[in-house]
């Protein structure tokens, strides 16, 4: 299992530095959490700051659209550096349109869905993405309680995948700890991404987290 530090739990002041610590630390992705404001109560940061960050790092940016039109915008995104977008499934029209131009433009993409959402609207899709989020809190604000009811989508997802013999990640995305990760490794989460649980530790035991979830 990787880890994925979400950015917007780190110290913007300090931006390049929480970047090298997480590439001190053994890690390959970063996870990069755009809100608009509208799909969830809060803004972070958008296109200019995707590649602002792309031009610092060659992390994977596994960028997570909290958007309402992302379809709008996912080419901008694309072009900024980022390496996966992730768009909701219940933004619904938005979302098809926006795995349509990732096919077109044979970019990698994601779908996430929220805790109340049952993952069976996302069959119909799983041939088409390089990923799903499973989202463990209800998407705005880091730092929330993981809300475990949630990761029996993970388990529903994984055979799905083994059925139709299928590659896509499956990611776990909200309120993520340190002494969740044994769990979520023995899950066969892929991906866990985790703002606080990461970016509230010290440089040493960030590098111990890689370690545990190996
Ligand atoms: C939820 C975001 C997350 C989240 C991660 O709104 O998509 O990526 O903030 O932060 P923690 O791990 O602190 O919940
Ligand atoms: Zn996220």
């Amino acid at each position: 299992m990787e880890i994925a530090p979400s950015i917007i739990a780190g110290d913007f002041s300090r931006l390049e530095d929480e970047i090298r610590s997480v590439e001190d630390s053994g890690i390959g992705i970063l996870h990069l959490d755009v809100m608009d404001g509208h799909f969830v109560p809060n803004f972070t940061f958008g296109i200019l700051i995707v590649e602002a960050i792309r031009r610092m790092t060659s992390l994977e940016l596994d960028t997570h659209l909290m958007m309402s039109n992302p379809s709008l915008y996912l080419e901008r995104f694309y072009e900024a550096g980022a390496d996966i977008l992730t768009v909701h499934i219940e933004t619904g029209l938005e979302a098809f349109r926006s795995l349509e131009i990732a096919r077109e433009r044979g970019k990698r993409i994601g779908l996430a869905v929220n805790p109340p959402v049952h993952p069976k609207v996302l069959l119909p899709h799983l041939e088409d993405i390089h990923q799903v989020i499973v989202m463990t809190v209800n998407p705005g604000f880091a730092g929330q309680k993981m809300i475990e009811d949630a990761l029996y989508k993970v388990e529903f997802l994984r055979r799905e995948r083994d059925k139709r013999g299928l590659s896509f990640r499956i990611s776990v995305d909200g309120g993520v700890k340190r002494e969740h990760l044994p769990m979520l490794r023995d899950m066969g989460v892929d991906v866990a991404v985790m703002g606080s649980g990461f970016f509230g530790l010290s440089r040493d035991e960030r590098r111990a987290l890689a370690r545990i979830a190996s």
